[in-house]
């Protein structure tokens, strides 16, 4: 039975409870993250607790743990759990508080974190890769906070489920942002596109490394605005995210993209990628 730690207790996942006035689940008043562990090694761990302290900041929640604190948690955590391959889910929420949208006097945030087995891409996606559709971006302005409040994700992602695809792609105001649940990259001319950190994307951990191993590997890339009809005329998509890794969009909206197949430098941007997390799973720096 997997065990979850909840405000200061480990216990197994079927007993683990909030109280219903629970701010989190009241008002979606909470932020989260998910970090990729492969054989039972965090990936860049440092670098998702900068985030969470960075949406925590974002929703004025101070951090009920220090950064040490949050890698004992997890280290054991990750011990205990079935998979040597994990997604580490955790969640800081307001905490139980009589209901009324302003902030309690005293906060007592809820504490939350499980494993689960993860389930990176499989050789079929990677090999094929998966359909998108695009949808205009009619989230908030925070798009840069990891928080629970995921409901407009969760309408726009469930678009492309009903068109039978893998994900939304995001445009506001005829620029790309990012993916429902994912940040978006696109190829155009031999170069790798990404659209700048804002408020309206999430910065995200897997689009950090795939910019870095660009710069390692040579490739051309760019951090620049991306606009629609770019997007529709590129010769490769991709997603990115801890879940998903990189992954190949070969139809957007129905129409091929590129060749219709994973194009080259999805190729050898994937193989980096793999090469990468073999080094951290031999204990070498992430
Ligand atoms: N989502 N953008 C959004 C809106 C996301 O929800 C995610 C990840 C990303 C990619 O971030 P990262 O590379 O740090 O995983 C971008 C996670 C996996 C989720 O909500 O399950």
């Amino acid at each position: 039975m997997a065990i979850v730690y909840l405000n200061g207790a480990f216990l197994p996942l079927e007993e683990a409870r909030i109280p219903v006035l629970d701010r989190g689940f009241i008002f979606g008043d909470g932020v989260y993250e998910v970090i990729p562990v492969y054989d039972r090694r965090p990936f860049r761990l440092r670098h998702h607790l900068d985030r969470l302290q960075h949406s925590l900041d974002g929703i004025r929640l101070a951090n009920p743990l220090g950064q040490s604190e949050w890698q004992t948690l997890i280290g054991r955590i990750v011990a205990d759990a079935e998979w040597p391959d994990q997604g580490i889910y955790l969640q800081v929420t307001r905490g139980p508080a009589p209901r009324d949208h302003a902030f309690p006097k005293v906060v007592q945030p809820t504490v939350f974190i499980m494993a689960t087995a993860l389930t990176t891409p499989s050789a079929e996606i990677v090999d094929k890769g998966v359909a998108a559709i695009t949808a205009a971006d009619n989230r908030w302005l925070n798009c840069d906070l990891k928080t629970t409040s995921l409901l407009a994700n969760v309408l726009l992602r469930q678009l492309a489920v009903d068109a039978g695809c893998a994900e939304t792609i995001l445009i506001r105001d005829g620029l790309l942002s990012e993916g429902s649940a994912s940040n978006i990259f696109m190829v155009l001319d031999g170069v790798v596109l990404a659209p700048p950190k804002s408020n309206l994307i999430l910065p995200g951990i897997t689009y950090d490394v795939v910019l870095e191993l660009a710069a390692a590997e040579g490739q051309p890339h760019a951090v620049r605005p991306i606009t629609e009809a770019e997007l529709r005329s590129a010769d490769e998509v991709w997603l990115t995210s801890s879940t998903k890794e990189i992954t190949a969009v070969v139809t957007l909206d129905g129409q091929a993209v590129g060749s219709g197949r994973p194009g080259p430098v999805f190729k050898r941007l994937y193989g980096a990628y793999q090469t990468f997390k073999q080094r951290v799973m031999r204990g070498r720096n992430d």
